[in-house]
């Protein structure tokens, strides 16, 4: 284009209003939902940045097709639509619908789990880590070292270690390792892209050692945009292309389809090996669904079967990605300590580094994360030793690598004005950032403790 104005590639055909609070209002709102903004009511929230999952606006051609849904038990038109699109973008034959990723990683990992058994993976996502440890398994994270670092020059910092890989399969015994998991993008590593040329190192190590290889699929467009305009040699694919070249070099795929597939719910498990999937099919049966629908009403299908065509347009991911961008770019000229370059779906800040004077055992990313909403009704949420933190036998925090607080973008949802009030919020989280203080945990859940834990202010 001749204007360097990237607008949004689409037309608001029906709107959802917003009902403006006042910051005393957000105060006792933000108090009865204990500090923890997963409790807030949603009519309570400006601009709501707590994740991109299922939180995609649809477009006309998908609400039109959940008019076409087919919601018979068996063999429904919109199961047939769906698989046939998955098949073609994955490559894989057998395909197993599931009501949202982590139905899918229970599933699967669940299966392939057990005491003594491994999963390597460039970052475990939350739901994927909690799935495998809950059968005992061990997960293990080797993102590349500078995966968190603000380095300008390394375009693939979702990228895994893959000399680690290789030091892990020595150590532990390839028979040990159930799967090594490559999430594209890395979202609890900063949303950062992973290039074609580490999923071809990854595969290559796991056919060599004989390991199930898996891509956790969910942002693979996003993925693609990055391969395409940062890796050499991808100028003159489509994004699709890019896409189908990466699902070739594994074993199968799992897939949340509130993510890149634009829908409001949704899932799928693809494999390659017919065995596996056979288990797998025995378990989508009993806890999700019949072969035909697994967890989705046959409209939901066809919602996804058209997102994950509609995902793939130049124009939209062009926007999608510098939308992502504008926002840290802007955050990061005002001395917002972040993750750099942005990734493809959130923007990433270091809380801790933003607040000094917050002990980590007090949680800088939480107060980081309630501060936002009070100044300026932006939900989002903690990634750091409150959703990843663990107690030793002393009961002492044993915290999380980083502390980051994400910012996670809707699809479609916030245009540029939206945005531009986030990062005006910036201003005053700046100004007034020398008095804010921790908190405390009064109230946790055994298992992802972020969801509904209650704090006190300290
Ligand atoms: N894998 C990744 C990389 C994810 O980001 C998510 C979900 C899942 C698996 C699980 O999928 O929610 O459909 O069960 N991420 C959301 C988020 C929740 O906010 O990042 P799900």
């Amino acid at each position: 284009m001749k204007y360097k104005t990237i607008f949004e590639p689409f037309k608001i055909k029906s709107v959802e209003p917003i009902r403006v609070t006042t910051e005393h209002q957000r105060e006792r709102y933000l108090k009865r939902a204990h500090y923890n903004p997963f409790l807030l009511h949603s009519d309570d929230v400006l601009i709501d940045l707590l994740t991109d999952s299922g939180t995609s606006a649809m477009s006309a051609a998908q609400w039109s097709a959940m008019m076409s849904g087919d919601e018979s038990y068996a063999g429904a038109k919109s199961w047939l639509r769906l698989e046939a699109e998955i098949h073609d973008l994955t490559g894989y034959p057998h395909i197993l619908p599931t009501h949202q990723g982590r139905a899918a990683e229970r599933i699967l990992y669940g299966y392939l789990g057990g005491k003594g058994k491994i999963f390597i993976s460039n970052t475990h996502f939350d739901t994927t880590r909690a799935n495998i440890e809950f059968t005992d398994a061990t997960a293990i994270d080797i993102p590349m070292p500078e995966s968190s670092m603000v380095t300008f020059d390394q375009p693939f910092k979702g990228d895994m270690d893959t000399a680690k890989l290789e030091s892990h399969i020595k150590t532990h015994g390839s028979q040990n390792i159930a799967a090594v998991i490559l999430t594209v993008t890395n979202n609890s590593g900063g949303g950062q892209p992973v290039s074609m040329h580490n999923a071809r190192m990854v595969s290559a190590i796991c056919k060599k050692n004989k390991i199930l290889f898996i891509i956790d699929c969910c942002r693979i467009a996003e993925n693609s945009y990055f391969i395409r305009n940062r890796e050499v040699g991808f100028k003159s694919k489509t994004y699709r292309k890019i896409a189908q070249e990466m699902f070739a070099l594994a074993d199968g795929c799992i897939m949340s389809a509130k993510k890149d597939a634009l829908a409001n719910i949704g899932g799928f498990l693809a494999l390659r090996n017919h065995k596996l999937a056979q288990a797998c099919t025995n378990l989508l049966i009993i806890t999700e669904g019949f072969v035909t629908y697994g967890g989705l009403a046959g409209r939901d299908m066809d919602a996804i079967a058209i997102g994950l065509r509609e995902v793939f347009d130049p124009d939209y991911l062009h926007y999608r990605i510098r939308s992502t961008a504008y926002l840290g770019e802007h955050l990061f000229s005002k001395g917002i300590p972040l993750i750099m370059p942005p990734g493809g779906h959130a923007i990433y800040i270091d809380a801790a580094k933003l607040y000094p004077q917050i002990p980590l055992h007090e949680y800088p990313g939480q107060a980081l994360v309630c501060e936002l909403y009070i100044k300026g009704g932006i939900r989002c949420v903690e990634i750091g030793s409150v959703m990843f933190g663990k107690y030793d036998k002393r009961g002492k925090l044993i915290p999380a690598p980083k502390e980051l607080v994400r910012l996670a973008i809707p699809r479609r949802v916030y245009t540029q004005s939206h945005i531009d009030y986030v990062i005006e919020v910036f201003d005053e989280i700046i100004r007034t950032k020398q008095e804010v203080r921790g908190l405390r945990i009064t109230h946790e859940l055994e298992a992802l403790r972020h969801f509904t834990a209650h704090f006190e202010k300290l």
